[in-house]
């Protein structure tokens, strides 16, 4: 008899599960200076979310039986096109540890996917996370956000708790996010207004690519070390007005280079409008401090201090458009569930 039945093959399984949050963006990234490594055109801020996340387990098949990576998503196995995108991750990871082996991923969000919360922030930075320990690489969080940077743009930012901004580097290594505020240190809320849980048309993979062919683009990049400026600085102090006029700014010039793009890429529903409408109406009448971005798709987070919450989601849930809404605070950076590199 083989002594293996007897002895388990100590480095058969390196399996990891890791646990990472979204994040909404305060000033956005829109649009790449290099589409393979995924550089941006400008820095970005965020806010990690501390209840919209996404847990993924990634076990390397270290004894080869596994031809293809295997990727589960809320329950789903994706077919070998859906599941390309991890699979050009995984790899990135593979060719760091200089190992061939494949691997089973299974991965869940605690949030609707098609919610308007980027579940690819919180998927990519949860599977690098994940993925780099069960191959026991060792990196540092700044190495583990370049890395992530290139499975999808906004997942460097989710690489760190509170409040994040991603410098656009100049190569590989230097493009990656850092901390610049504790979660402890505004308690903001995300507050989401959802007007249509239909999937996007166009993903932002392919929407980043577009940006260039708008005549506004430039300008927009050109405008925007300002305003990350007024962003940090209204962060330091708490100052939701000033926060709250500059996100506004940045998310419609973000949508105005999406419209304006070619093909032009209008993410809005009638209910989108409702929402900015009423966020302003709000505003302005009732003083209620609370402001609006959007990301690439139809639905609105607004942004407020926690004492307006209740307010703020009541209100919401009596617009007709609004179907669902979903609530999140600042949250800490990906945390480690298990390991086993046996
Ligand atoms: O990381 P991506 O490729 O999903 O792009 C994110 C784009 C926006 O959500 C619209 C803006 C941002 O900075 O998160």
């Amino acid at each position: 008899m083989s002594p293996s039945v007897f002895a388990p093959d100590r480095r058969s399984t390196q399996r990891a599960t890791a646990r990472a949050g979204s994040n909404i963006a305060f000033i956005k990234y829109w649009g790449v200076s290099d589409p393979v490594l995924n550089l941006p055109l400008s820095n970005s801020i965020s806010m990690t979310l501390a209840d919209a996340y996404t847990t993924t387990s990634v076990e390397w098949d270290t004894r080869g039986g596994l031809l293809n990576d295997e990727v589960t998503i809320d329950g789903t196995r994706l077919d070998p096109r859906r599941a390309e995108r991890i699979a050009r991750h995984l790899e990135r990871m593979r060719v760091l540890a200089s190992v061939s082996y494949r691997a089973r991923v299974v991965s869940q969000n605690n949030f609707p996917m098609a919610s308007g919360i980027a579940s690819s922030a919180s998927g990519f930075a949860a599977l690098t996370v994940a993925g780099c320990t069960a191959l026991g690489l060792d990196l540092t969080p700044t190495q583990l956000s370049a890395l992530a940077r290139r499975g999808s743009g906004s997942a460097s930012r989710s690489l760190f708790g509170g409040y994040v901004e991603w410098e656009k580097g100049r190569d590989d290594a230097s493009s990656a996010a850092r901390q610049i505020q504790p979660p402890d240190h505004w308690d903001l809320q995300d507050i989401v207004a959802i007007v249509s849980a239909a999937e996007k048309a166009v993903s932002s993979e392919s929407g980043h690519l577009l940006a260039v062919s708008s005549p506004f683009n430039m300008s927009r990049i050109d405008h925007i070390d300002a305003l990350l400026t007024e962003v940090r600085s209204a962060i330091a102090t708490r100052d939701i007005e000033r926060l709250g006029v500059v996100i506004e700014r940045d998310a419609l010039a973000m949508h105005a280079v999406m419209m304006t793009s070619t093909p032009s890429l209008l993410y809005w529903q009638p209910g989108t409008l409702e929402v900015m409408q009423a966020v302003r109406q709000w505003r302005e009448q009732d003083k209620l401090p609370v402001y609006f971005t959007i990301d690439a798709g139809p639905n609105v987070h607004l942004i407020c201090e926690s004492a307006y919450r209740a307010m703020v989601v009541d209100r919401l849930r009596a617009l007709k458009s609004v179907e669902q809404v979903l609530v999140s605070k600042p949250g800490p950076g990906p945390i480690l569930l298990d390991s086993h590199l046996f």
